[in-house]
Formats: C-alpha cells, structure tokens, sequence
C-alpha cells in the first residue's frame, strides 16, 4: 500500500482594495522610495481601511475564493486552521468564526501563531493529520491585517507591512505528491528583537503602554536582517541536500516576502536561477502569515503537477523553517 501524503488540492487569496504606495509613505513620514525600494524591494502594499473589519474579513474573502474556484462542500472541511499573529480578539479565536461564516459545519477550528512563520507550521500541522489519516480535509489559511498593529509615524516599521490572506486546501494523495519534507526551527532568545511589548499578560495594556505605543510592532530590524538571512538561507540548503536536490530539480522557490534582499541571499545560497524564485513583495510588502500562500495564488497558473516547490520563512519568536513539497495538479 502507498504512503499517504498531504498534497494541496486548491488555494485562493484576498487583499484589500486600497493601494498603500511609497509615494504616500512619503507624505506620512520621513522616506523616499528610492530608500524603500532599494532596501526592501517593496513599492506599494494593501491596506484594510474599514473600521469595522478584522482579519476575518480577510481570511473569509480568501476562503471564498478557493471554494469559489475549486467547488468544494465547505461542510466536508474537517479542520481549519487559521495561521495569523493579529486575530480579531486576544481571545475567542478566529478561526472558529472564520469556519462558521463559510459553512464550514462540520470542522473544529482554531489559531496558530508563529509570527511569519505560521502558515509554514501550519503546512506541518495540516500534512501531520492527514498522513495519519485522521483527517481528510484541511483548510490552512494565512491572514493578517498588519495595520492594526503598526504605527503610522514609525518609519522603521510602516513601509514594511501591509493586509491581505492566502488559502490552501490540504487532502491525502496516493501517488507520492505534496508534503515531502520539513525542517522546522525556533529561538526565543530572539524575541526582544521583533514584538509586540504590551497588550499581553507580561504587560497587560494600561493608559501608559497605550501612550508610549508598546501596542505597536517593534523591530529591530538590522538584527532581525541579519538572523534571517543566515537561517532562512541554511534550512533551505539543507532540506535540498537532505533530499538529494540539485538546484536543477528544484522548480521553484516560495520564500516568506520580507525583505527582497533575505530572498535573493537565500536563492543565491540555493543556487537558483531568479525564475525559479518567486516574487510578490513589490505588490503587497510583507503581510506576515499570508505571504506564502498569497504566492501559491499569485503563480499557480505556472505550477505543473510533480514540480518541486520549496517553502522557507523567517519571523518573529525567532521562528523559521523550511518545507519540500511536490505540486499535486494543474491548474
Ligand atoms: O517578516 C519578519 C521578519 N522581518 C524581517 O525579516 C525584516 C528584516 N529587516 C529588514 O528587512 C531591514 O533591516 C529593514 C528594511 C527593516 C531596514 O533596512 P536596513 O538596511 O537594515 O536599514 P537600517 O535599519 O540599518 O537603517 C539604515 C538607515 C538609518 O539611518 P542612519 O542611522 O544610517 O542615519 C535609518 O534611520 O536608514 C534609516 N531609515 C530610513 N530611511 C528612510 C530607516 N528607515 C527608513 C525609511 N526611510 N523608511
């Protein structure tokens, strides 16, 4: 009898209308877009501007498409997993709603929170229970609506990030194809470089953490700079020896959209050829949980079945890792 891997079966993606350029950065704070573009790569992101929506509204939109598009029962959704670091409320997860508002019946829900890196842990968790057959239909979808945690007057901080989610369905397959391998990593010491300070239970929010902005992202960012690149570029070169890959049968490259030069470092380190490195951050910045699979949406026209695809993100936490999986249809 085959091995029963986890193979993604449709995916679909949402972001927001509004069009966040540098060029409107540069009325809002001290930035030109020559400096945005040449450090990051970025020239505009997507910004959820209703009052009245949370990451929900997102991650449902997302969800919608791939139902939309691929014409699954959402009531055969047997898990979803909603992989974000900005949920509508500390606490009630939004998992849940976002399963009840698409009719997702049948499924239990729930959050997972790993900075950037969680809609890669939560490939894993997903592939985990469908080769033990516990599952058959799992619903992985990355949303953030990072604007709800960034200061505007923050240049450090503002241009990098904008909203926008990514789904990926999750099925068992028995012709070898999807999830092949995963090397997963984390580091708390890194935490004091990419946080949240208050808000939490070590600094529950008061008048004074609200006046001194600790409810907003702080990054140190050329720390942060230097740990991804070393990390996110070594597990990606080792899941490739670990699997015997040259850079010749890796197709393509799906790496978390930070920072476009942590991208160019880490294929460089792979050996790829920029064709095979996938791209979006011009468009969106980095939308934390949602890069990789607003990237699966954006480019999976080009997938053939049997393509060899590596996943690798850095984030928060520390948190980073790397994933092998082969494309399991096409489109
Ligand atoms: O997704 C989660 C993981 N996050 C990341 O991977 C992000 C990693 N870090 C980065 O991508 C980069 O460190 C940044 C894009 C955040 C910053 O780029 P950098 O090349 O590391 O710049 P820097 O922080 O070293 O700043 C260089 C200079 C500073 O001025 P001085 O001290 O040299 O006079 C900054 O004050 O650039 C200044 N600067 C800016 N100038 C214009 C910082 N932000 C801006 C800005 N516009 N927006």
């Amino acid at each position: 009898m085959n091995k029963t891997t986890a193979a993604i079966t449709a995916v679909g993606a949402y972001v927001p209308e509004f069009v966040l350029s540098n060029k409107i950065l540069e009325t809002m704070v001290d930035t030109n877009d020559e400096w945005i573009t040449s450090r990051t790569g970025i020239k505009e992101r997507r910004i959820l501007k209703d009052a009245d929506k949370g990451t929900s509204f997102l991650a449902i939109r997302a969800a919608e498409d791939l139902i939309k598009k691929s014409g699954i029962d959402p009531a055969e959704i047997d898990l979803l997993i909603l992989a974000t670091a900005t949920p509508d409320l500390p606490v009630a997860a939004t998992g849940v709603y976002v399963a009840t508002q698409i009719g997702a019946v049948n499924a239990f829900a729930y959050d997972l929170q790993a900075a950037c890196s969680s809609f890669l842990y939560g490939m894993s968790t997903a592939a985990a229970y469908i080769e033990s057959g516990r599952y058959k239909k799992v619903l992985v979808i990355g949303a953030d609506k990072m604007s709800s945690i960034i200061d505007y007057t923050d240049r450090t901080t503002c241009i990098i990030f904008g909203d926008g989610a990514g789904a990926a369905l999750f099925e068992p397959n028995e012709e070898g194809l999807g999830l092949q391998d995963e090397i997963l990593r984390s580091d708390g010491t890194g935490r004091e470089f990419l946080k949240i300070t208050a808000g939490g239970s070590l600094f529950p929010p008061t008048a004074e953490t609200v006046a001194n902005k600790q409810h907003y992202v702080f990054q140190d960012g050329k720390t942060v700079f230097k740990f991804a690149v070393t990390n996110m570029a070594e597990v990606s070169a080792r899941i490739m020896e670990r699997n015997n890959l040259t850079n010749e049968d890796v197709d393509w490259l799906v790496p978390h959209q930070a920072n476009r030069r942590i991208i160019d470092a880490t294929a460089s380190r792979m050996g790829l050829e920029d064709s095979k490195v996938l791209m979006n951050i011009q468009r969106y910045g980095n939308t934390t949980s949602a890069t990789l699979p607003l990237l699966l949406n954006d480019f999976e026209k080009q997938f053939k079945k049997g393509d060899n695809l590596i996943f690798a993100s850095f984030g928060g936490g520390f948190t980073w890792g790397s994933v092998y999986l082969k494309w399991a249809y096409n489109s």
